[in-house]
């Protein structure tokens, strides 16, 4: 028996024992989106009455977030990092928090404390034959996160893809194993409407042959997707993709050839969809993950050529200013790597990078009532994301706003030239009761 085997003989145990080793006051991190380890914290939310104050953070959650509930506030806190939809309550209700923090800085923020991590909650594939899992569908700041935690428990899942790229830790990385197999989070696809496809069309404008594409999360990038059959040569450098890239890698439309920077690869720093991409990536040598503070730096993001990225916002008013995770004073999801994305492009050495925030031109609030996401003014508590010196250009399903070097008031014509029809007339009388003059 090789050491390794024996150092991961010694290491197992189960999922009731592992939880055990969290002490209150811990701060827990679980390795990220697909690749959060379902098992260990179901384990671990069973186990909530002998913790007291555990702190929990992490980034986009696939799971039930149950640890979030109002029954468990004594015994989880939660210090969310990225709000998913089941955090969001515990945050509303002020008895979970969140840290705003741009998505290329988790590992820095990692490495240098700023963040400590006790606990890792982790979820790796079995051991090649040298003692190395992969983390499968998420490199981001998991792979930092195993390395800086004091303790690491970890489920090994042979149904965790091997994924190239920055994903692998060895058995020598973990303290505690525990063996479940189980299928990986999936994250279901959305159906895509009329209005996400119009959106989608004009967003393919902006995009040239040979192209490099960041997508963020929704129906929106599988929509962009849809209206790039015709296109060539396309490439990815993402945070993310979703299975909608699979359909155009597989019909060639994406396949990386005139990528400046690592030409032939798909690069990505998760992946979130259903097993068909899981799949697809397994031992996938045009598929590569990379940690989080390499994809989505601004100045790696730069050295790409003709990138176009492509994200979403709640609101965005005259002057510019994106608002993408809050309604007012609620937090509704995080900054993630909308403003690294946006830098980067502004960035590109060739100078031909597009900063698209595309989104529909109206919303229903929880009344039923319409509103325009495009605003005069943000809402009382609401915060900007995306700066009006970054907003590059802004589409709707009514055409393309394009902001740069734009002054204020042609800034909010272009964006009343594409909001909804039956609020341009509204928003024409605000451009003029605030800039005086007429629209
Ligand atoms: N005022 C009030 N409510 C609004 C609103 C507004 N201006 N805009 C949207 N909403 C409501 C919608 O009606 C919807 O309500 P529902 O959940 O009850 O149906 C909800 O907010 C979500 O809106 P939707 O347009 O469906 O959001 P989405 O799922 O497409 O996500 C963002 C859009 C902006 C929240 C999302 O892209 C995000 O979190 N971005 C920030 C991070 C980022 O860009 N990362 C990029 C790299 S992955």
């Amino acid at each position: 028996m090789k050491k390794w085997e024996m150092e991961y003989k010694s290491k197992l145990t189960t999922a009731e024992e592992a939880v055990k080793r969290i002490k209150s006051g811990d701060k827990v991190v679980f390795t990220h989106a697909g690749s959060e380890p379902l098992y260990l914290v179901d384990a671990m939310v069973k186990n909530a009455e002998s913790y007291s104050n555990v702190t929990i953070s992490n980034l986009v959650t696939l799971g039930k977030g149950e640890y979030s509930l109002p029954q468990y506030k004594d015994h989880f806190k939660i210090n969310s990092w990225f709000v998913s939809p089941c955090v969001r309550q515990a945050i509303a209700d002020g008895y979970g928090d969140f840290t705003p923090v741009f998505f290329h800085e988790v590992p820095n923020y990692i490495r240098r404390g700023i963040f400590e991590i006790d606990v890792c909650l982790a979820m790796v594939s079995s051991p090649d034959e040298h003692g190395y899992c992969s983390l499968g569908v998420a490199s981001d700041y998991s792979t930092e996160a195993i390395r800086s935690a004091k303790l690491v428990i970890a489920q090994v899942n042979d149904q965790v893809p091997v994924v190239y790229g920055n994903t692998f830790v060895h058995v020598d990385d973990l303290d505690v194993i525990v063996e479940h197999s189980a299928p990986v989070p999936e994250m279901k696809i959305p159906v895509i409407t009329e209005t996400e496809l119009a959106i989608g069309r004009n967003c393919a404008l902006l995009v040239e042959d040979g192209s490099t594409l960041q997508l963020g999360i929704g129906a929106i990038p599988d929509a962009v997707l849809a209206s790039l059959t015709h296109k060539k040569d396309l490439g990815i450098h993402s945070e993310m993709i979703s299975d909608g890239v699979v359909d155009l890698i597989e019909a060639g439309v994406i396949n990386n050839s005139r990528k400046a920077l690592n030409p032939g690869k798909s690069i990505v720093t998760f992946l979130m969809g259903t097993k068909r991409l899981y799949d697809f990536a397994n031992r996938n040598p045009g598929v590569e993950l990379r940690t989080v503070d390499y994809v989505n730096h601004p100045m790696i993001i730069a050295k790409n050529n003709d990138m176009v990225c492509i994200n979403s916002a709640l609101a965005v008013d005259f002057m510019g200013q994106i608002v993408s995770d809050s309604i007012g004073t609620k937090q509704f999801s995080g900054v993630g790597g909308q403003v690294d994305f946006m830098r980067g492009a502004a960035m590109t050495l060739d100078g031909k990078g597009k900063g698209i925030i595309a989104m529909p031109s109206v919303a229903k609030k929880k009344d039923g009532s319409m509103i325009s996401k495009i605003t005069p003014f943000i809402d009382h508590g609401a915060a900007v994301t995306t700066s009006r010196q970054d907003a590059d250009y802004v589409v709707t399903e009514y055409g393309i706003a394009e902001l740069k070097g734009r002054t204020l008031k042609q800034r909010a014509r272009n964006l009343i030239n594409i909001a909804h029809p039956q609020f341009r007339d509204e928003l024409a009388s605000e451009f003029e009761r605030r800039f005086l003059t007429t629209f």
